[in-house]
Formats: structure tokens, C-alpha cells, sequence
């Protein structure tokens, strides 16, 4: 059974009194330890697409299924449970909250999923090389030390499936390669499915399979 199975997608966004059609009937499967990189040019769809996926976004028209259940189904309450508790999100600028400390961040994300494991994110700091730097607040940080404490955060409730919009798209290419090295041995060690968009060609080496979005539609 595929962790994520989506059966003609399509979505739609409003722009003045034009209804633009974002994805265009799509159609794919995603298998529990897949590495899955999505390409495609500036405005083609990665991001909406991952945030249908992730239900961050609503759909339109078509489903999507998890671990063989559709998401229509859900209750609120249910479809909250799984953005918190089975999917993790690293985001292209971090989204770290400014005023909070790295591992208070982290805390935070265990905190909404009522998941606090104080060791979890002791050990999870460590494992990104941020144990030093737990009191530093996101100012204080390099892109690439917040993305660590991204990271952190994102496997903090101990996610299934992770979802990394241009994780690397704001650091270096060392730091770039750093992350990925990261989110290659969560994939491989772990078994956490990984969907990553990347603007990146050189990343596609650390995927299992890569699909290429143009326009809204995909070829894989
Ligand atoms: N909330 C929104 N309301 C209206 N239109 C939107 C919204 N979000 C995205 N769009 C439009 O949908 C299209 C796809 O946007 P999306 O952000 O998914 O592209 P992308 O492939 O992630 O691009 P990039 O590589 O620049 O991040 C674009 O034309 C964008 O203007
Ligand atoms: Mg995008």
C-alpha cells in the first residue's frame, strides 16, 4: 500500500475574477522510504502541489488517500492529527518563530501535538549538531544552523512522511549539501518518506524517483 496516493487532482486558484488552474489532473503514488524530488520551472506548482499533499491546502477536485484512507473522510480533528503528528515541514526560510529559542521552537511543535518528549529534543539537536547552540535565538543563528533546528523540529513528533519546499534554496552550496546529506540519512536510516522540491538538479542524485512539474501537469 502507498503512504500517499493522489487519483486526479486538480486545483484551482482565483486571481481577480480569473480561475487559473494550478494542477492539472493529477495522479501519483508515494511509497513508504521513497525519496521523492520534484522539479519544475518558477510557478509550475511544486509548492501548491506539496501543500495539497500535506493537506496545508484544500483540493478541488479529485482525492487524495493516506495510507490507503481518503482525507475527505477525515474529521477536522483528524486531518489536524495528521499535519501534526505524521508529516514534518521544512520550508525554504525556515520559519523559525523569532522570539523563541532553537529548542524552544522545537518544544513548541511537540507542545501542539500534546508529544513532549523533552529527551527527544535533546537528542534531536545533538543529531543535527545543534546541541551547543540550543539557547540561540533564530537571529543568532546562520540559515544553515536554523534549518538544523528546522530539521529538529520537523521530526519532533516522529513524522512519517517529511516535506521540504527548497530546504536548501537560501544556503550555500556547503550548507545546501549538508541539509540534504541530513534529509538522505534520515530517508535511508530512519525510513521517513521523504518529498522534496528542489530548484536543485544536483539533489535529484538523493532521490529515489523525481517527477518534473511544467505548467501543472507531470512527467515522471
Ligand atoms: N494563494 C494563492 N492564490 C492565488 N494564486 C496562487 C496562490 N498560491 C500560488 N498561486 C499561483 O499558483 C501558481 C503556482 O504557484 P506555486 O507557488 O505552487 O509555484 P512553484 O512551482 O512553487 O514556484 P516557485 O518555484 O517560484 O516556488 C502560480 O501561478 C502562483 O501565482
Ligand atoms: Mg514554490
Amino acid at each position: 500500500m502507498s503512504i500517499i496516493e493522489v487519483r486526479n487532482l486538480n486545483k484551482y486558484y482565483l486571481q481577480g475574477k480569473d480561475k487559473n488552474h494550478i494542477l492539472k489532473n493529477i495522479s501519483m503514488k508515494v511509497n513508504e522510504g521513497d525519496f521523492l524530488g520534484i522539479i519544475g520551472p518558477s510557478g509550475s506548482g511544486k509548492t501548491t502541489l506539496l501543500y495539497c499533499l500535506s493537506s496545508l491546502e484544500t483540493i478541488d477536485e479529485g482525492e487524495i488517500l493516506f495510507e490507503g484512507e481518503n482525507i475527505k473522510d477525515f474529521s477536522d480533528k483528524k486531518v489536524s492529527d495528521l499535519r501534526q503528528k505524521s508529516f514534518g515541514f521544512i520550508f525554504q526560510f525556515y520559519n523559525l518563530i523569532p522570539n523563541l529559542t532553537a529548542y524552544e521552537n522545537i518544544l513548541l511543535a511537540s507542545v501542539i501535538a500534546n508529544k513532549i518528549n523533552e529527551e527527544r529534543i535533546d537528542s534531536l539537536l545533538e543529531m543535527v549538531g545543534m546541541k551547543e547552540y540550543k539557547n540561540y535565538f533564530p537571529n543568532e543563528m546562520s540559515g544553515g544552523m536554523q534549518q538544523r533546528v528546522a530539521i529538529a523540529r520537523a521530526l519532533v513528533n516522529e513524522p512519517k512522511v517529511i516535506f521540504a519546499d527548497e530546504p536548501t534554496g537560501n544556503l550555500d552550496q556547503k550548507k545546501g549539501k549538508e541539509i540534504m546529506d541530513l534529509l538522505y540519512k534520515l530517508n535511508k536510516e530512519n525510513n521517513i518518506t521523504i518529498i522534496l522540491v528542489t530548484h536543485n538538479e544536483d539533489y535529484l542524485k538523493y532521490c529515489s524517483r523525481t517527477i518534473n512539474l511544467i505548467d501543472g501537469e507531470f512527467i515522471e
